[in-house]
């Protein structure tokens, strides 16, 4: 199977949804699953902040060789969620959202008359639904509660791009000390395991 793993951590090596999607590919790796990784570190190769000229690209009925190769960016990365038979996402939470690296890829893959269009019943999805795994890292406590605005969004995004099926495991208090942080990160894991247990 083909998975797309996207990481967006500033963090490098201290990074914990970095450290969730290593144990993820360790666990699918300790279960004899096959995988052909489609693999990119969001912050260590940023992506550039959206532009109206290379939007301007995509629109295009005759492209310049200039506007072609613009294109490019975004025809690569929809390329990527298309071949993909899962996606994985680690999203670390700063300042009460997703890292601007993540929204400069989500920029660049929502494209209107690519990925969704719109009609006059509203927006469609255009892409094949898969699963979706987010691994996501937060020095405080959101999940299930109103100030969690990090997972609505993520769902609007990808429900978008007709990315319904999405699960999120989350390492919460990560900055509330050590004993929170080490549990955490334990709870994250074993979540994790049971997930790829069930895709034996
Ligand atoms: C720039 C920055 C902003 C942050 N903002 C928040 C925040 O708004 N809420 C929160 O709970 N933690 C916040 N944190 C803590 C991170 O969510 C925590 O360190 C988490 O582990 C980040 O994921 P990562 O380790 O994969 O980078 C922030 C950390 C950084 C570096």
């Amino acid at each position: 199977m083909k998975i797309l793993l996207l990481t967006s951590s500033i963090l490098g090596d201290n990074s914990q949804s970095n450290h969730l999607a290593n144990h993820y590919k360790a666990q699918l790796k300790a279960q004899g699953i096959q995988v052909e990784w489609i693999e990119r570190d969001l912050a260590e190769n940023s992506l550039p902040h959206l532009t109206a000229e290379e939007m301007g690209s995509w629109m295009a009925e005759t492209p310049t060789e200039a506007q072609l190769q613009l294109r490019q960016r975004s025809d690569d990365l929809i390329d990527e969620v298309k071949a993909a038979d899962r996606i994985v996402l680690g999203v670390p939470m700063y300042n009460f959202g997703i890292p601007t690296q993540l929204k400069a890829w989500f920029d660049r893959v929502l494209r209107a008359g690519s990925t969704f269009r719109y009609t006059a019943e509203g927006p469609e999805a255009l892409l094949e639904t898969k699963p979706v795994l987010i691994l996501a890292a937060r020095g405080g406590l959101y999940a299930g509660t109103p100030a969690d605005s990090q997972t609505p969004h993520l769902k609007s995004l990808l429900g978008m791009i007709g990315q319904t099926d999405v699960e999120f495991i989350y390492a919460e208090g990560v900055s509330m000390g050590d004993e929170a942080k080490q549990k955490a990160i334990a709870n994250a894991e074993a979540a994790i395991d049971a997930h790829v247990k069930a895709m034996v």
